[in-house]
C-alpha cells in the first residue's frame, strides 16, 4: 500500500488590493454592508492563473527541496484556465520544468480538495511525487458591475507537494459528493459571467459542507474535537461561522483568509493552508480538516495528517514569473 505525504507548500497572490471602500466607488454599495454581510475587507485582483499557479508551485517546490525533474505529475485545480485548450498544468509543467503527466481538475470551489483525492489515488498507483496546485482568477468572470457577485470573488493560487510513501499516508479519509440538479444556483457560460442565487447556495453551502465533513470524520473515527486545525473554503465569514458551530469546531482552530483574500475558488483552501503553515499554526502530528463546496454543486473534505517538519521555510525564490 503507497499512501500520500505532504512536504512542501506554496501560495501566490497577484500585486493589486481591492478594498471595499474601492468597490464603494463603482458599485451601489457599502464596507458597512459588505463586511457585515460577507466577512470581506479587501481581495487581490489580476495576473493570470497560470502566472500565479507557477509561483506558487515553484515555491512549494522550494519548501519541498526536491528538483522539479523528480516531480512525475502536476494537477491544477481551477475553473479559471488561462485557455480552453491546453490545460494550464501544460503551461506550468513547462514553466517549472517538470517531467511526466499534466492536466487540470475543476470541481470549482472543491476543486483543490477532488485534486487532492486525484492525487492520492496517481501516488497508490505509481506517481512518486506530485505538484498539487488551487490556481484561479475569478476577477475574469466576474461582472464587475454586478454587485451581488464582484464583492466576493478574487484571484489566487496555492500549491503543495505530495510524496508517495509506503503505508497508508497521511490522507486519513475523504468525502466526495456533487448535486448536479442544483447547478443552476451557481454558473457561468463560457465567456460569460458568473450567475448566482446567493440565498440557496448559501443554504446549501452550510448543510452540505456539514454533511461531508461528518461523513470524513466517521470514516476516520475521529471526533471534531482531534481536530487540530479546521480549513474551510473561504466564501463567506457566516458560513464559516454557521459550519464550525455545527461541526463544534471553535474559530480558534479553524483558519480564517476570507477577510483578505476574499473567494478566490479552487485556490481558497490551499492559500489559507499555506498561511497557516507559514504562521507556525501547523506541528508535525496534527489533523488538519480541509472541506469546500462550489459551483456542481459540489462538497468535499479531507482529513491530512500534517507531517512537514517543524521549521521548514525553504528559500523563496524570485516571485517575478511570467509564464
Ligand atoms: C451573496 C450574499 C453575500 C448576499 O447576502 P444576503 O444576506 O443573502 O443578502 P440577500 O441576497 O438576501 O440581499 C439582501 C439585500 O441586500 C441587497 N444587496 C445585495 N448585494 C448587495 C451589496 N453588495 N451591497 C449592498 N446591498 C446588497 C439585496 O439587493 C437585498 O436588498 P432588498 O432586501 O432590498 O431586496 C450571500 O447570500 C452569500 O454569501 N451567499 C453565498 C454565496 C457564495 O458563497 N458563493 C460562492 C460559493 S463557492
Amino acid at each position: 500500500m503507497r499512501g500520500l505525504r505532504i512536504s512542501g507548500w506554496g501560495a501566490a497572490l497577484p500585486d493589486k488590493t481591492v478594498t471595499n471602500a474601492d468597490l464603494e466607488a463603482t458599485l451601489d454599495t457599502t464596507d458597512a454592508w459588505i463586511t457585515e454581510r460577507t466577512g470581506i475587507r479587501e481581495r487581490r485582483v489580476g495576473s493570470t492563473t497560470s502566472a500565479l499557479a507557477i509561483e506558487a508551485g515553484r515555491l512549494a517546490l522550494a519548501r519541498a527541496e526536491v528538483d522539479p525533474a523528480s516531480v512525475g505529475m502536476v494537477v491544477v485545480a481551477t475553473c479559471t484556465p488561462d485557455q480552453v485548450l491546453p490545460a494550464t498544468a501544460a503551461t506550468v509543467q513547462d514553466a517549472l520544468a517538470i517531467s511526466g503527466g499534466a492536466m487540470d481538475v475543476n470541481a470549482v470551489c472543491a476543486g483543490f480538495v477532488y485534486g487532492l483525492v486525484t492525487a492520492a489515488g496517481l501516488l497508490a498507483t505509481g506517481t512518486d511525487r506530485l505538484l498539487l496546485i488551487g490556481a484561479d482568477t475569478m476577477s475574469t468572470i466576474v461582472d464587475w458591475d454586478d454587485r451581488s457577485t464582484a464583492i466576493l470573488f478574487a484571484d489566487g493560487a496555492g500549491a503543495i507537494v505530495v510524496e508517495a510513501t509506503e503505508g497508508p499516508g497521511d490522507l486519513i479519509a475523504f468525502d466526495l459528493d456533487n448535486d448536479g440538479s442544483a447547478r443552476h444556483l451557481l454558473q457561468a457560460d463560457i465567456g460569460g459571467f458568473i450567475q448566482m442565487d446567493g440565498r440557496e447556495v448559501f443554504r446549501r453551502a452550510v448543510r452540505s459542507t456539514v454533511d461531508s465533513a461528518q461523513r470524513t470524520l466517521a470514516r476516520a473515527q475521529v471526533s471534531s474535537e482531534e481536530v487540530a486545525l479546521f480549513v474551510p473554503h473561504q466564501a463567506n465569514v457566516r458560513i464559516v461561522d454557521a459550519v464550525c458551530s455545527r461541526l463544534d469546531i471553535p474559530l480558534d482552530r479553524t483558519v480564517v483568509t476570507l477577510d483578505h483574500h476574499g473567494n478566490t475558488s479552487a485556490a481558497s483552501i490551499p492559500l489559507a493552508l499555506a498561511e497557516a503553515a507559514d504562521e507556525g499554526r501547523l506541528s508535525p502530528g496534527d489533523l488538519v480538516l480541509l472541506a469546500g463546496f462550489g459551483a456542481g454543486m459540489s462538497v468535499a473534505s479531507a482529513l491530512v495528517r500534517w507531517s512537514v517538519p517543524a521549521g521548514t521555510t525553504g528559500t523563496a525564490p524570485d516571485p517575478e514569473v511570467s509564464p
